[in-house]
């Protein structure tokens, strides 16, 4: 049976190993996918004896997914832009390929499940973290009308700017400090790791356009300060399990060619948390 698995440090909370489960069963793919904790120094060993184990592809969490970026071989064109790789695919021919699939996951989520199409939107990201990195291209290939970026520390918002400035429209993709996001937005991202330790990154409350969609990246069972803050202030609260899913389904994709349904396994996740 083909092996996959999802390399972290921890991993026992890893919800990957049941999202992919679920896939396989639905789409009658035969694969066991397994969680594998690697050493904080010991991430490419750990790799490389899966692939001697008979590995087809993996996942990458926490902290390793810049190391899966440096030890690919090949990169898809978002595993580049994004500078970090969530997902491997092992060769026959020794290749590892990275890619990412975290912005697609969001914006999937975004677009097909929330139902909130991108196109001509003004959107703020909060953050510019890797997370942040990975979803700003898929977020400029649905053409909104805004895409601000807003960090604790402006400079890194300023150098994504910077690097994909070239592929949005003119004026499109600006950056600055959370105060300083003083318009309202239709789509406000938390991509912030803020919510971790419940803090609120401080942006003011009139960013929030009334109905707009505020989605944290993060998940559990009770809402995020972000998102209770986002609710008070007439937005939509939105969590990161779908994006969870939606990643894990276009990793699948890429794995096994054929597109797994997620509505039910999000809401059995859902059901669980
Ligand atoms: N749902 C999913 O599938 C999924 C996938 C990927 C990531 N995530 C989540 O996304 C979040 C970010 O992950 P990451 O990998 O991008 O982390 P990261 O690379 O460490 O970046 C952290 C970002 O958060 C900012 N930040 C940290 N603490 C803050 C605070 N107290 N107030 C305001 N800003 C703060 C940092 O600002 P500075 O630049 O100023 O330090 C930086 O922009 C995490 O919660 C992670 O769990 C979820």
């Amino acid at each position: 049976m083909d092996r996959y698995c999802v390399f972290g440090n921890p991993i026992a909370h890893s919800k990957s190993p049941e999202i992919h489960a679920a896939y396989a069963l639905q789409t009658g793919q035969q694969l066991h996918y397994e969680k594998q904790l690697a050493p904080l120094d010991g991430f490419a060993a750990a790799v490389h004896a899966f692939i001697a184990a008979g590995g087809k592809g993996a996942n990458v969490t926490v902290p390793f997914k810049l190391e899966a970026h440096k030890l690919a071989s090949a990169l898809t064109v978002r595993a580049q832009a994004a500078g970090a790789v969530n997902t491997l695919v092992f060769g026959a021919d020794g290749s590892i390929t990275g890619d990412n699939t975290d912005g697609a996951g969001l914006v999937a989520d975004i677009v097909q499940n929330a139902g909130v199409a991108l196109i001509g939107k003004r959107v703020l990201l909060l953050g510019a973290g890797g997370a942040a990195r990975g979803v700003v291209l898929p977020i400029l290939e649905h053409r909104p009308a805004a895409l601000v970026i807003a960090n604790r520390t402006v400079a890194t918002a300023a150098a994504l700017v910077e690097q994909f400035g070239a592929l949005a429209g003119p004026g499109v993709l600006s950056a600055c400090g959370f105060a300083d996001a003083a318009e309202a937005f239709d789509v406000v991202i938390n991509a912030t790791s803020a919510s971790l330790s419940a803090d609120l990154p401080p942006v003011p409350a009139g960013v929030f356009a009334p109905g707009a969609l505020a989605l944290d990246m993060m998940y559990g069972a009770q809402p995020t300060v972000f998102l209770q803050f986002a609710a008070g202030h007439g937005a939509v609260p939105r969590d990161g399990l779908g994006m969870l899913v939606e990643q894990a389904a276009e990793a699948f994709q890429l794995w096994r060619g054929v597109r797994p349904q997620t509505a039910q396994v999000l809401q059995a996740l859902r059901a669980k948390l």
